[in-house]
């Protein structure tokens, strides 16, 4: 039953080459699920007025629930995947020696395997990563160009004093617009912002696959030309790698050249291409906790070593135990499986390609991890400082108890200044965490977001009532209007 609706839809291809190498046959059109179900964890249904009260008490922020209160929860796709029983072997194998564990080796082996940067520090997530490689090279008067920095990407480079600056492609910003690599940067920007202020700039960032734009892929060809950019003005290039692996399989269906490399092999020459990379090891390392910083300058290594003592903890754990370290090691072997990661793009595209057929505005082509409603077009009815985004979010969970996540002018409306503005555009994400959900969950999904777009005008804007100086999207409370 699960996946069977994937019978009739594209699947993109009939034949692949399996991690193994050997090419073979799939005369079947409906892509399983490549696993079983191992532990079970219940969820809870609720009344809508049992939503709607729970959803006023937190002054509409949907980050302030209980996920008790939540059914289908796409919040994110951060740290909620399913492990694998290796996976939860690890954790069994787990050394916690406070320096040089053995679990350490196991997970700096894993990440050199495919990321051969000379140093790998681990942190206890992606944030942290962001915070200790901007303490040692941010400062005010300096700009980090990335496609489109995610959140706390651009808060720690803010807090640093830097200016944290997006540099997509026009078309990356368009939502109906299909172009295979919407994630991809804007190489010409990139080049006039080092000519005019090459001084200013430390490094230059790119994001894969590019989260806040939509969950889009770089190219191959992007991520060259980029380089070539950063060679001739002397800058290295770092990338945030969070979703690597998916970015990998969309490169292998969408660039030519590329259809019968093994997804190992683009990502090991995306890392060629960089000089190191901040990572959250919640999304495609298939892990709940952790990230590393990884990178080639030694000198740059040595001053993020010493600040990360002073916060996250000795190298070797970097804040996360021995376990986690395991959890990590085995994740980063299993996201770069094809089965996997086929399956994995599939049902994202499955579930884009129903609401679309159903009317409702989505970011086209489907990328990675989640599909994002483009709420500006579906609540035309509203400014976007009415923060039509958080208003479709919550109708959704109100309808039907699915958590989802504003991608807009409530998270990007303000610039350090705190100036307010609406953001590039307003998005809605369904973010579908690794290996959870079954697709009779997906099914429901669609019919809770076809039946609020079918009554979209009848939706009322909202006011913020109270916020924080920083990243405001976790704790602003709302009113309606
Ligand atoms: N970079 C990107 C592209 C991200 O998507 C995230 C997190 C981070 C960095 C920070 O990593 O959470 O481990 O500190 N994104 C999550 C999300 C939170 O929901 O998209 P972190």
């Amino acid at each position: 039953m699960v996946l069977a609706g994937l019978a009739n839809s594209r699947c993109g291809r009939t034949s692949y080459k399996p991690v193994s190498g050997a090419t073979v046959d799939q005369p079947y059109r409906t892509i399983i699920e490549p696993f079983k179900i191992h532990s079970v964890e219940p969820i809870r249904v609720t009344t809508r007025a049992q939503r709607e009260e729970a959803l006023s008490a937190v002054g509409y922020n949907l980050f302030g629930l209980r996920a008790e209160d939540v059914l289908i929860d796409l919040l994110t796709d951060s740290g909620t995947g399913a492990m694998s029983a290796e996976q939860w072997a690890g954790i069994q194998r787990g050394n916690e020696a406070y320096a040089g564990a053995p679990s350490y080796f196991r997970f700096v082996d894993a990440v050199r395997n495919l990321f051969p940067f000379e140093h790998v520090l681990p942190v206890h997530q992606g944030r942290a990563a962001e915070r200790v490689l901007f303490a040692a090279i941010g400062e005010k008067g300096l700009v980090i160009p990335n496609n489109t920095h995610f959140d706390t990407t651009r808060a720690n480079i803010e807090y640093s004093g830097a200016e944290a600056l997006d540099l997509p492609i026009p078309e990356g910003l368009q939502p109906s617009l299909r172009h295979p690599f919407k994630g991809n940067m804007d190489v010409v920007a990139l080049e006039a912002l080092l000519e005019e202020r090459g001084a200013d700039v430390p490094l230059v960032m790119v994001t894969v696959t590019n989260n806040s734009g939509g969950g889009q892929p770089v190219s191959m060809e992007n991520l060259h030309s980029v380089r070539g950019v950063c060679d001739r003005y002397g800058k290295p290039l770092f990338l945030d790698a969070c979703r690597f692996a998916e970015n990998a399989w969309l490169v292998k269906m969408r660039e030519p050249g590329y259809e019968e490399t093994p997804v190992a092999d683009i990502v090991r020459e995306m890392a060629s291409l960089a000089d190191g990379m901040t990572m959250s090891a919640k999304k495609d390392p298939l892990a709940n906790i952790g990230g590393w910083l990884a990178l080639n300058d030694d000198e740059l290594a040595e001053r993020c070593r010493n600040f990360e003592i002073l916060t996250e903890g000795y190298p070797t754990y970097g804040g996360l135990a021995g376990r986690d370290l395991e959890a990590i090691a085995q994740g980063l072997t299993e996201c770069v499986d094809e089965d996997y990661l086929r399956y994995r793009i599939r049902s994202i595209a499955y579930l884009g390609e129903a609401l679309e057929s159903g009317g409702v505005p989505v970011v086209v082509p489907f990328g990675g991890h989640a599909v994002f409603l483009d709420a500006r077009g579906l609540l035309s009815h509203l400014s976007p400082m009415e923060y039509p985004g958080q208003v479709l979010a919550c109708a959704l969970y109100e309808e039907g108890g699915v958590r989802s996540c504003e991608i807009g002018t409530v998270m990007f409306g303000r610039d350090a200044s705190g100036t307010e503005q609406p953001a590039r555009m307003d998005l809605v994400r369904l973010a579908i965490p690794r290996r959870t959900y079954t697709q009779s969950h997906i099914d429901y999904v669609i019919e809770v977001v076809t039946r609020v777009a079918a009554r979209a005008t009848s939706l009322r804007g909202f006011e913020i009532t109270s916020q924080p100086a920083q990243l405001r999207h976790f704790t602003a409370r709302f009113a309606k209007k």
